[in-house]
């Protein structure tokens, strides 16, 4: 039996935040992780290159059905206390489009400070423990293969369902059902979207063509790159939109964000009349894509013979193009889970459970789940890193 003052479970990002965050106040605190390998979402995020933050973190880039949860915790430990870090540890890293931040070098950068930052803390990491039971009475008590241990805090850490092949799993929702917190319906987020019938048929053949294109959905709108795939459509616009997605709904795709199709068509229909549709399709979107839209949606007469329902057919198309997918490609490879452990349940300040004292609850598994950008990774440093303030 192994005694300590806190139990992290999880040394994914909010885990290991939270337990340097502790430990550098003098907290005996151990970290169990029941894979081989500490914080591997870090290691793949940002292919490769650690999307880590967002210089525009704010509340409303978050979803949880407390949209005011996150702000406590987003000001106590900002994106600028986690730069300061990056900068502290020498990491060089640069800034992307729409603020995203990234690592210059490998994202290991990213985890190897975080491991610094541990071990500055004296923190006790245990990886490779697979957990076996969990209990409270005076303390919690932690089971697992390789030993049992007590303490009178507990951090669960162990992220959402995402990516079960690299370790997600329940373990947080679960535990915190059998805790008495509610938990809220729970889906995959950040996920490429799938289509079925006729429109995958010809979607299927568009297989590799990217875009940038505007994508939205009620009044959320996202300017990013548009991929074609064989199973549907994906890209950071997509990956975006899929948060607020639910089944059923209708997604509208912008081919020409920068312009106004019925204005660019009715001047080429006067400047080249005898170009057909498809060609001047070609001159504005990729060919592929064009001689698709064409072949499957539009006829293809010469400019000259286009009609003004024609022109505005294709110009609807173009700015408007309309479809439904048939679901996502699930937690296989959703970079998240939205959804968790109900805000209500917890602590703004301190992400400590009400009902339960003691316990706290970081990162992912939470209810709170941030567009593409580096807002995840912002989550999981702020929530880590304030209830390391407070265990
Ligand atoms: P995280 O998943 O990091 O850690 C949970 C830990 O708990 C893991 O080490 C796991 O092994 C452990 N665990 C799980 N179940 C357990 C159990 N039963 N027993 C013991 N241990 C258990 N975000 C971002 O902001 N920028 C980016 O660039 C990216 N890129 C990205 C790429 C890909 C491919 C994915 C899948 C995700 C991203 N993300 C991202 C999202 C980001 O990785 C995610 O939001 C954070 O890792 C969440 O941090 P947590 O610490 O909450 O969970």
């Amino acid at each position: 039996m192994f005694e300590t003052e806190i139990i992290v479970i999880g040394a994914g990002a909010a885990g290991l935040m939270c337990a340097a965050a502790a430990g550098q106040r003098g907290r005996r605190v151990v970290v169990v992780d029941h894979v081989g390998q500490a914080g591997s979402k870090i290691l793949i995020s940002g292919g490769g290159r650690c999307n880590f933050t967002n210089l525009g973190v704010a509340p409303d880039r978050y979803l949880s059905a407390n949209p005011h949860f996150v702000k406590s915790a987003l000001k106590q430990f900002s994106q600028t206390d986690f730069i300061d870090m990056v900068r502290r540890h020498r990491i060089a890293f640069h800034e992307r489009r729409w603020g995203k931040l990234f690592c210059d070098g490998s994202a290991r950068a990213i985890l190897d400070m975080l491991l610094d930052e541990c071990a500055v803390g004296r923190v006790d990491i245990r990886l490779g423990h697979r957990v076996t039971g969990l209990s409270k009475s005076d303390r919690f008590r932690l089971d697992t293969d390789r030993g049992s241990f007590v303490a009178p805090r507990l951090v669960l850490a162990t992220g959402g369902l995402s990516i079960p092949k690299m370790g997600a799993t329940g373990f947080a929702l679960d535990a915190a059902r059998r805790f008495g917190l509610a938990v809220t319906e729970t889906r995959p987020g950040l996920v490429p979207l799938r289509f079925g019938g006729d429109e995958l048929a010809w979607l299927r053949a568009l297989s590799g063509i990217s875009l940038e294109a505007e994508i939205s959905l009620g009044k959320r709108r996202f300017r990013e790159a548009l991929l074609f795939t064989h199973r549907g459509l994906s890209g950071p616009a997509i990956l975006q939109i899929s948060n607020y997605w639910r089944s059923g709904q209708a997604i509208s795709v912008n081919l020409l964000p920068d312009d106004d199709a019925i204005a660019v068509l009715a001047e080429r229909k006067a400047s080249r009349p005898k170009a057909e549709l498809k060609t001047i399709l070609s001159e504005l979107l990729p060919a592929r894509l064009a001689h698709g839209l064409v072949d499957s949606h539009l006829p293809n007469p010469t400019m000259a013979n286009l009609s003004k329902g024609q022109l505005a057919q294709a110009a609807a198309l173009l700015n408007g193009w309309t479809l439904v997918p048939t679901g996502s490609e699930g937690y296989g490879i959703a970079e998240v889970t939205l959804g968790g452990i109900d805000t209500d349940e917890l602590s703004s300040k301190t992400l400590e459970a009400k009902k339960v004292p003691g316990l706290h609850v970081v990162g992912e598994a939470v209810d709170v789940t941030g567009w593409l950008g580096g807002y995840n990774f912002q989550w999981a440093w702020s929530s880590g890193w304030c209830a390391g303030q407070a265990v």
